[in-house]
Formats: structure tokens, C-alpha cells, sequence
């Protein structure tokens, strides 16, 4: 356990922040001036730390580098009224992280290093919180394992890091996914339920042949039979069959997306029928067919609510009608975003202050 969080603190000699154009913000390029980390030696967390964003040292035999023991969150802050970080469900991804821990038997990060990193890192750099619309600061914890061994043990050492980046849109038009039913991104067993670097650098080759194609993003389908859609990789999905909500149920191979947990949770109390069920690849292409479908679209943090205008499934095309905003994804899109920024009541207690 951390005994006291006594967080050193560096800072940069000049700011970078008069050089960023908030009104033009790619997705992850761009990183604030400081970043939090704290590392575990000898069975216990310490040096607890803020330093200039830079380079770092790491041994050239660390095992995040050979065996991927590495995993990450990804969460936003907006900046309220009164200038504040509004953070939202940061406990959510505290929780995601260690499941992830543990799941890649790593040590676990105790709730107060978090938050307590988390806050000092934004008190260091609250004037990188873009105030847009459509822009955040998305917030990127991260845990790897720090020994200096490449036989293939639980690692001993780790470092738990916060990095933080201003952000526009992930995806900036609605998308084209396309249904993989050859390259599998996990199995009942594996890792697809933890955020693990592994699974999104193994996600890499089959995303590029679908863009090469054309598509953006890939929905994936089960391991087993390719039968059942899972998820987006950047994103979990839902689709609007008929008057209801329908999103895959969770599974260990589909990671509990926080966002789709927040969808889920406005759309039920909205009083909108919801079911969390296998969805068939069959059933989707049946119902775009027939226009049962009305609308599909990916729900994430960095995607936030990113409408799908087309899927690919063996070669065709079926396209959703154009979004709109009269659409439920343009509905949600809505109701989260004025959550997250302080501008609509908070009936969940999801917004933090930090
Ligand atoms: C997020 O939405 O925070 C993610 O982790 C997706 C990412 C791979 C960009």
C-alpha cells in the first residue's frame, strides 16, 4: 500500500500549451506537460511522482515489451463551470483496472494512487481541459510490468502511469464497419474482457485488411463460430431493432465497456425497452435486410456515441439509414454529453470533481 501519498512534483520549465490549436484536435497526439507515475518495488507502491511528459528509461528486458504484460483505461474529464475537472465514473475504471491486474497477474493499484495521481495530474495541468464541444481531456492510465527479467514468471516490479491528452472526436463521420468472421479478437478463457494492450496490438493486421477495404472498424464475432457479434475493438456496439435497445450480452471475451454500461443505464431509466443478448450475425443481417434495424452504432470513451452508417458482411454492403437527430444514438450522444459536462443534473452520481 501507498503510507502516505506525499506526490513529488517537477515541472516543466516552459508550458507547450500556447503551442496546441484546441480548435483542431486529432485523437491522441497531443499530451499535456506533466504525467503521474509511481512505482511497485519490493512489494509495495512508492514514489509516488508528477514529472515533465517526456521519454523515459525503461530496461531493454522488461517484460511489457516481450510478453505484453501491460494494460490500460481510458477515461475523460471536461472542464465545468467553474473551471473544475469534471471526471467522469473515474471509480469505474479504477475497478476495470484491476480486474485487468489481475487477470495479467500483475499488482494491483490501490484506489488512493489513482485518484490521488489522477487529481494531482489535473491540478498540474487544469488549463489543458478543452472547453469545445466535442473535445475532452482524455485520460490514460496505464500499468506495466518494470522487471528486468525475460524468463516468463508474475513480474515483480511494475509502474502504474497517468498520461493525459486533449482530444476531439475519435471518429469524425459516422462509420463502416465490417463483420469479421475469420480473424477471432478473443475467446471464452482469454483476455478480451481485460484491457490489455495484447488484445488491441493483436487487433491490428485484421482492422488494416478491413480499411484497406474501405471500413473503419471491425465488428467482431465470436471465436468459436463467428456466429455472434461482440464488439468494436475501439468500441462496444448496439444496434435499435424495431423500439429496442440490443446490445451483446458481456461475456469473458467482450470488455464491459463503461460508456455501454452508462447507455444502458439513461435508456432504462428513459423507460426504452433494453436487452443485453447474444446477437446473431444472421439475426443483424436479417434485420438490415427487412429494416428491422433501424440504427447500430459503437459506444466508447474515446468513440463516445459514433452512429455506423454500413456493414459489411461476405462481401455486401448494408446500409443504415442516414443518421439523424431524431435517432436514438443522437438522443444519447446528447444526454451523456450534458452529464459529463456539468450541464445537465447528474441522476447517477457519475461526475467527479477533481
Ligand atoms: C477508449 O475508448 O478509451 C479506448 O480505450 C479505446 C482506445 C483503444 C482508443
Amino acid at each position: 500500500m501507498v503510507e502516505t501519498l506525499k506526490i513529488e512534483v517537477e515541472r516543466v520549465a516552459k508550458s507547450r500549451l500556447p503551442q496546441v490549436d484546441f480548435s483542431n484536435l486529432p485523437f491522441g497526439k497531443v499530451y499535456t506537460d506533466h504525467m503521474f507515475m509511481a512505482d511497485f518495488r519490493n512489494g509495495e507502491w512508492g514514489s509516488p511522482r508528477i514529472v515533465p511528459y517526456g521519454r523515459m528509461l525503461i530496461s531493454p528486458a522488461t517484460p511489457a515489451l516481450h510478453y505484453g504484460q501491460s494494460i490500460f483505461e481510458g477515461l475523460k474529464a471536461y472542464r465545468g463551470t467553474d473551471r473544475e475537472a469534471l471526471v467522469f465514473r473515474p471509480m469505474a475504471n479504477f475497478k476495470r483496472l484491476n480486474l485487468s491486474a489481475e487477470r495479467l497477474c500483475m499488482a494491483l493499484v490501490p484506489e488512493e494512487l489513482f485518484t490521488e495521481g489522477m487529481r494531482a495530474l489535473l491540478e498540474i495541468d487544469r488549463a489543458w481541459i478543452p472547453s469545445t464541444a466535442g473535445s475532452a481531456l482524455y485520460l490514460r492510465p496505464f500499468l506495466f510490468s518494470a522487471d528486468e527479467f525475460i524468463g516468463i514468471r508474475p513480474s515483480l516490479d511494475f509502474t502504474f502511469m497517468i498520461i493525459a491528452s486533449p482530444v476531439g472526436a475519435y471518429y469524425s463521420a459516422p462509420v463502416k464497419v465490417k463483420i469479421e468472421t475469420h480473424y477471432t479478437r478473443a475467446v471464452a478463457g482469454g483476455t478480451g474482457y481485460a484491457k490489455a494492450g495484447g488484445n488491441y496490438g493483436g487487433a491490428i493486421y485484421p482492422t488494416k485488411l478491413a480499411v484497406d477495404q474501405g471500413y473503419q472498424q471491425l465488428l467482431w464475432t465470436d471465436g468459436k463460430e463467428h456466429a455472434y457479434i461482440e464488439e468494436s475493438g475501439t468500441m462496444n456496439v448496439m444496434f435499435v431493432f424495431g423500439d429496442t435497445l440490443v446490445t451483446p450480452a458481456l461475456s469473458d471475451s467482450i470488455l464491459a465497456g463503461i460508456t455501454r454500461d452508462s447507455v444502458l443505464a439513461i435508456a432504462r431509466r428513459e423507460g426504452m425497452k433494453v436487452e443485453e443478448r447474444k446477437v446473431g450475425v444472421k439475426e443483424l443481417i436479417d434485420g438490415l435486410k427487412s429494416g428491422l434495424v433501424k440504427e447500430a452504432f459503437g459506444v466508447g470513451t474515446a468513440a463516445t456515441i459514433a452512429p455506423i452508417q454500413a456493414i459489411g458482411h461476405e462481401g455486401i454492403d448494408y446500409p443504415l439509414p442516414a443518421a439523424s437527430k431524431q435517432n436514438f444514438a443522437a438522443h444519447i450522444y446528447t444526454v451523456l454529453d450534458e452529464i459529463k459536462r456539468g450541464i445537465a443534473p447528474d441522476p447517477f452520481g457519475w461526475v467527479v470533481k477533481m
